[in-house]
């Protein structure tokens, strides 16, 4: 893994919108791997920006996000597709039907998952996957447990994790949905390239187990120690334990 420390987390999202921007350059039909959550949001707001400049075109884009609540229309505020509509997608000018999630109100969400998986693969791949970590080490909703579901599957939330959710459900994680839908571990581990956004201190033991601890499905960000290409983005307060594990 290549760990890069930045002083803000302003100063990752410039160099990680200025990888893409590079990347698009080289291949305008780029395909994305996307997460929400609030350490995406100050990148998607340099994208945008880089879009009403006219130096980003996302026309020939498609992108993947990773995960989505079960149970929830897609025009609910707190459906992830929601997120991705107001943060990016809208003001970004990428259409809808560039752009693929897992549906969490499918009728039988096992075969939504497989169509899932079936999209990426005739999508050529994922080229570049930006990830997020959860304070307990989730990927996606990839929950840390006794093993880990390797391609996209339906998943229970940890009470953690559905805390973490609860601004869009009236801060009250009881009616954050109980369950959700993931891209695997091992769908992650296929894209080309994987890029970890982490910020804050909060983030800074998940990132050291991530980084220095065995490969477990305890920690499931810990199975990025397997691809041989992942960036790790990291503010100072993140990086701080792996700073003090280092030296
Ligand atoms: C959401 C996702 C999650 C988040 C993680 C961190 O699509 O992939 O794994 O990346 O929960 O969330 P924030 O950024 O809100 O701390």
């Amino acid at each position: 893994m290549n760990v890069t420390v930045f002083r803000h987390e302003r100063d990752a999202a410039v160099a990680l919108a200025d990888e893409l921007l590079a990347a698009l350059a080289r291949r305008p039909a780029l395909v994305l791997g996307l997460p929400t959550g609030r350490t995406p949001v100050t990148l998607y707001r340099r994208l945008v920006e880089l879009h009403a400049q006219g130096r980003a075109d996302f026309s020939q884009v498609t992108t993947f996000n990773l995960d989505e609540f079960l149970g929830l229309p897609a025009d609910h505020p707190g459906s992830y597709r929601a997120y991705m509509t107001r943060h990016l997608f809208a003001p970004a000018g990428i259409a809808p039907a560039q752009v693929h999630f897992l549906d969490g109100m499918a009728s039988d969400p096992e075969a939504e998952c497989a169509r899932f998986e079936a999209t990426i693969a005739a999508a050529g791949g994922i080229d570049l996957m930006v990830l997020g970590i959860g304070a307990n080490g989730h990927i996606g909703f990839n929950e840390p447990g006794a093993g880990l579901s390797a391609r996209s599957h339906r998943v229970v939330l940890k009470a953690q994790t559905r805390r973490a959710n609860a601004a869009f459900f009236g801060n009250d994680p009881a009616r954050v949905p109980g369950e959700a839908l993931s891209m695997g571990m091992a769908t992650i581990l296929q894209a080309r390239r994987l890029v970890l956004l982490a910020m804050g201190r909060g983030k800074g033991r998940a990132v050291e187990r991530m980084v220095n601890g065995p490969v477990t499905p305890r920690l499931p960000a810990s199975f990025l120690q397997l691809h041989e290409d992942v960036e790790v983005m990291l503010d100072e307060a993140a990086a701080e334990r792996l700073t003090r594990a280092q030296s």
